[in-house]
C-alpha cells in the first residue's frame, strides 16, 4: 500500500503565528544559546581529541554554534575496521528490515527532529526558513522514503528459472566500506550520501563538511534512533586530504559517494589510481560536482517567468546550490524590459540574519567563499571584459559573510565571469543579437567543462524542440520554461553530466543499484 501512495513530503509554510513557526523560533533560540559539542562516532564510542574545530554562524561569524574535533589517521583506520566487522551482520539483514529502519528515520525527521534539522541548517549553513525546510526536512524525508521504495522495487526482478536450473540474484552490498563525503550546501545530501549505501547493505564512513557538522550529526543521531546498528555508520569530521589519503590507501575501499568540487573529486580519482594495485575490489567513484548553470532566454520567452525564475535560481541560498543559475544569455530585443523586471524584484530581495523571517538570502558560508565572491566583484568593477555591475555589487564581512545579490553584464561570452564557477549570489548576463540566437544556443554547451543544470525559456515550441536536441549532452538536468534549481526527489532525479559528476541521479529509481555487488546463483536441478 505504501508503494502505491508515494508522495513528496509537504512543505510547511512557517507563517507568523503558526504552530510550526512558534516551534521553530523556540528551537532557534535554544540552539543558538548553546555551544554544541559534536563527537566523532566510531562504533559505540563518542570521541574527542585535540584537533579542535569550531562551526560558526555564517551570518554572525563570532557566534560559535558547535565544537567538534577532526579525526586522526588512526581514528579513521579504526572506523574502517569497526565498519568491516559491522558489515558482516548488516549485509545479511533482509532488505525489508533495513528499509524499515530508513522509513522510521523519515518519520522521525518529519516529527520530533524536524525543528532541530531546520534550525541547525539555518544557523549553521545560512539558509532562510523555507530553504531549510525544503532541504533539511522535506528532501531528506523524501530521500529516505523514495530510496526505500526504489530499493524494494529492485527485489521484484527474479531471474528466469528453467527445468534444469534454479536461478537467483542476491542483491548484496559491496565487499568493503563506502566513504561518504558530504557538502555544506544541502543537509539532505549528507544524509543521503551516507544512508543510501547503508540501505543497500553497506557500511559508510561519513565525513561531513566542516561547515555543516551540526546538522549532519543530527541526521546521524536520527538514524541511530531509528535503529541503525552500531558500526554501520561512523561519523568522522576530518581534514579533507587526511581523510582522502586514509580511505584511498585502504584495500577495502568499495566506493566513494561524493558531493563537492570538481577539483577534490579529481584528487580522489588520482588517489584511487595511485592505489589501484592494493584494492580487493574496484572502488566505485560516484560524484556530484560543480556547475556553471545557464538560463538561455529566447526572444519569445515569457518575461515574468524569466525574471522570477532567475532571481530565485541565482540568488536563493546566495547562489550556493550547485544547480544555481550563474550565466544567462538574453536577446538584445528584450533585455531592457527584462532588466527592469529583475531590478524591480531585486529592490525587495532582503539580505540579513537567518533568524529574520523576512530575508530572501543570508551570508555565504565562510571567509573563503566570501573572498572568492569579492574577487569576482572586484574583477567586474574593474570593467575588464566589458563588465558592468548592474545590480548589487557590494559585500561586507564585518559581522557575517554578506554578499549582495548581484547582476553583472559582460560583452564577452567567453569571459571569466561567464565561465568560472563562483558559488555566490552573482549572475552574469551576456546580451546577444537576436539574429544570432541559434549560434549562441550552440555555443552554450562547450563554453564550460561543466554539465549540471540549464534552463531554456521560450514560448516558441519549435525552439524548445531545437534546444532539447542541441543541449542533449550538455547537462544532466534540463529545465524548459522553469528555473535551473529545485529538483524534487522522485520527480526530477538529479545529477550532472560532463565534469559536473558521474550523473548517477540521486532521488531516482536507479540510485540504489550503484551500491550493490549482486551475486547471481545458478543451481542445477
Ligand atoms: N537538487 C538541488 C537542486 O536541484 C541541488 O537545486
Amino acid at each position: 500500500q505504501f508503494m502505491r501512495k508515494m508522495q513528496n513530503e509537504p512543505i510547511l509554510e512557517y507563517k507568523k503565528g503558526s504552530a510550526e513557526r512558534v516551534a521553530l523560533d523556540a528551537e532557534l533560540k535554544k540552539m543558538a544559546a548553546t555551544v554544541h559539542e559534536v563527537p566523532l562516532r566510531i562504533g559505540d564510542k563518542k570521541i574527542k581529541n585535540k584537533l579542535e574545530r569550531n562551526q560558526v554562524m555564517p551570518s554572525d561569524h563570532k557566534h560559535v554554534l558547535a565544537k567538534y574535533t577532526h579525526a586522526t589517521k588512526d581514528q579513521i583506520n579504526e572506523a574502517i575496521e569497526v565498519a568491516l566487522i559491522a558489515r558482516q551482520k548488516w549485509e545479511r539483514v533482509p532488505l525489508k528490515k533495513r528499509a524499515d529502519i530508513v522509513l522510521h528515520a523519515a518519520d522521525l525527521c518529519g516529527g520530533k527532529y524536524r525543528m532541530q534539522l531546520n534550525a541547525s541548517t539555518m544557523l549553521g549553513q545560512g539558509k532562510n526558513i523555507i530553504q531549510a525546510e525544503i532541504d533539511a526536512a522535506c528532501e531528506l524525508i523524501d530521500f529516505f522514503r523514495f530510496n526505500a521504495k526504489f530499493a524494494l522495487d529492485l527485489e521484484h526482478y527474479e531471474p528466469i528459472s528453467t527445468d534444469v536450473s534454479t536461478n537467483q540474484m542476491s542483491l548484496r552490498g559491496m565487499e568493503g566500506f563506502v566513504a561518504a563525503i558530504a557538502p555544506f550546501n544541502f543537509t539532505a545530501i549528507g544524509g543521503n550520501l551516507a544512508s543510501a549505501p547503508a540501505l543497500m547493505g553497506n557500511v559508510s564512513l561519513w565525513k561531513p563538511s566542516d561547515t555543516a557538522v551540526l546538522s549532519n550529526y543530527i541526521i546521524y543521531e536520527i538514524l541511530e534512533d531509528a535503529g541503525i546498528p552500531s558500526g554501520v555508520l561512523s561519523f568522522l569530521p576530518s581534514d579533507g586530504p587526511v581523510f582522502g589519503d586514509v580511505i584511498c590507501a585502504s584495500p577495502h575501499l568499495a566506493a566513494v559517494n561524493f558531493t563537492g568540487s570538481v577539483k577534490t573529486f579529481k584528487t580522489i580519482w588520482r588517489n584511487v589510481a595511485d592505489n589501484l594495485d592494493k584494492y580487493v575490489t574496484f572502488p566505485k567513484l560516484i560524484g556530484e560536482c560543480g556547475g556553471k548553470n545557464f538560463h538561455f532566454v529566447h526572444p519569445s520567452a515569457h518575461l515574468d517567468s524569466v525574471a522570477t525564475g532567475t532571481v530565485r535560481s541565482a540568488w536563493e541560498y546566495s547562489g550556493q546550490k550547485c544547480s544555481a543559475c550563474s550565466r544567462m544569455y538574453v536577446p538584445a530585443s528584450i533585455w531592457p524590459q527584462l532588466k527592469e523586471k529583475i531590478a524591480a524584484i531585486h529592490k525587495d530581495v532582503k539580505l540579513g540574519d537567518v533568524r529574520d523571517g523576512s530575508i530572501f538570502l543570508s551570508a555565504v558560508i565562510d571567509g573563503t567563499s566570501f573572498n572568492r565572491c569579492k574577487s569576482y566583484l572586484d574583477h567586474a568593477k574593474s570593467g575588464k571584459d566589458g563588465a558592468e555591475v548592474v545590480l548589487g555589487g557590494g559585500c561586507d564581512e564585518s559581522k557575517g559573510y554578506f554578499v549582495q545579490p548581484t547582476l553583472i553584464t559582460v560583452k564577452d561570452p567567453k569571459s571569466k565571469l561567464m565561465t568560472e564557477e563562483i558559488f555566490g549570489p552573482i549572475i552574469t548576463v551576456y546580451v546577444y543579437e537576436d539574429d544570432k540566437v541559434d549560434e549562441v544556443l550552440s555555443s552554450v554547451k562547450d563554453a564550460t567543462p561543466f554539465g549540471l543544470t540549464g534552463a531554456v525559456f521560450a514560448q516558441d515550441l519549435k525552439f524548445i524542440e531545437k534546444a532539447r536536441e542541441v543541449l542533449r549532452d550538455a547537462v544532466g538536468n534540463l529545465y524548459l520554461n522553469d528555473k535551473s534549481t529545485g529538483s524534487i526527489v522522485g520527480q526530477q532525479p538529479f545529477g550532472g553530466a560532463r565534469m559536473s559528476g558521474t550523473n548517477d541521479k540521486a532521488g531516482g529509481p536507479h540510485y540504489g543499484i550503484k551500491w550493490l555487488s549482486a551475486q547471481t546463483i545458478k543451481e542445477t536441478k
